[in-house]
């Protein structure tokens, strides 16, 4: 059953988000990276990290199989627990974003609702959806886990693209194709997308 607290009020902080991103010279955001297993996204996420701390910027990544060592070590891949996974995550990339950081995130995060959902958590603007857009059969001729083969054969139960479901987002703010596009492009689409203010 779920217990929720109560009695429990929101104190309003002195220090704000501005504050804490200002000191550290930028404004705080969550670039968000969606895509099939095997799209790339932790690859890009990593470079584009690198690429943010030579430019002198104050980041956190924040990647799929990483966070499921830990915080969301309970979850799996049901919808519903991969709902709380995004969820946990969306409120964990708000607090970073808090913080004054630059948020990267690398989650297959499957459903459009979910991504909508961190959205809100953001203010206006802060939100950057980047769809790591490179096609089903280009990650399954990949294969670098292993678990497109085993998802055929139907060792992992829903696996994304395979049997479980993966929704575009409709409106993305950058898309990138790891097949069509290198990797330092990629970065260089997603810094130019999020301009210098970021
Ligand atoms: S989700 O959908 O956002 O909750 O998934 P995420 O937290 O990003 O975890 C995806 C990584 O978990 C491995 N894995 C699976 N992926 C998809 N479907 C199933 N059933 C599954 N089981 C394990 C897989 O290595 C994913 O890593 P990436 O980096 O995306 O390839």
């Amino acid at each position: 059953a779920l217990r929720r607290a109560t009695n429990v009020h929101w104190h309003t902080e002195q220090v704000t988000r501005d504050i804490r991103a200002g000191l550290k010279g930028q404004s705080s955001c969550v670039i968000w990276l969606t895509g099939l297993s095997g799209s790339g996204k932790s690859t890009i996420a990593n470079a584009l990290e690198q690429r943010l701390v030579q430019l002198g910027r104050h980041t956190m990544l924040l990647d799929g199989d990483n966070i499921r060592h830990g915080l969301n070590k309970d979850l799996g891949f049901t919808e519903e627990d991969r709902i709380e996974n995004i969820r946990r995550i969306g409120e964990v990339a708000k607090l970073l974003a808090e913080a004054g950081l630059i948020v990267i995130t690398a989650f297959i995060s499957p459903y459009r609702a979910e991504r909508e959902m961190v959205r809100n958590l953001l203010p206006a603007g802060e939100f950057v959806e980047v769809h790591v857009s490179t096609s089903l059969e280009e990650c399954e001729r990949r294969d670098v886990k292993g678990l497109y083969k085993k998802a055929r054969k139907g060792s992992i139960p829903n696996f994304t693209g395979i049997s479980a479901p993966y929704e575009e987002p409709l409106s993305p703010g950058v898309t990138v194709d790891t097949s069509l596009v290198s990797v330092d492009k990629a970065v260089a689409m997603i810094l130019e997308s999020i301009g210098l203010n970021c």
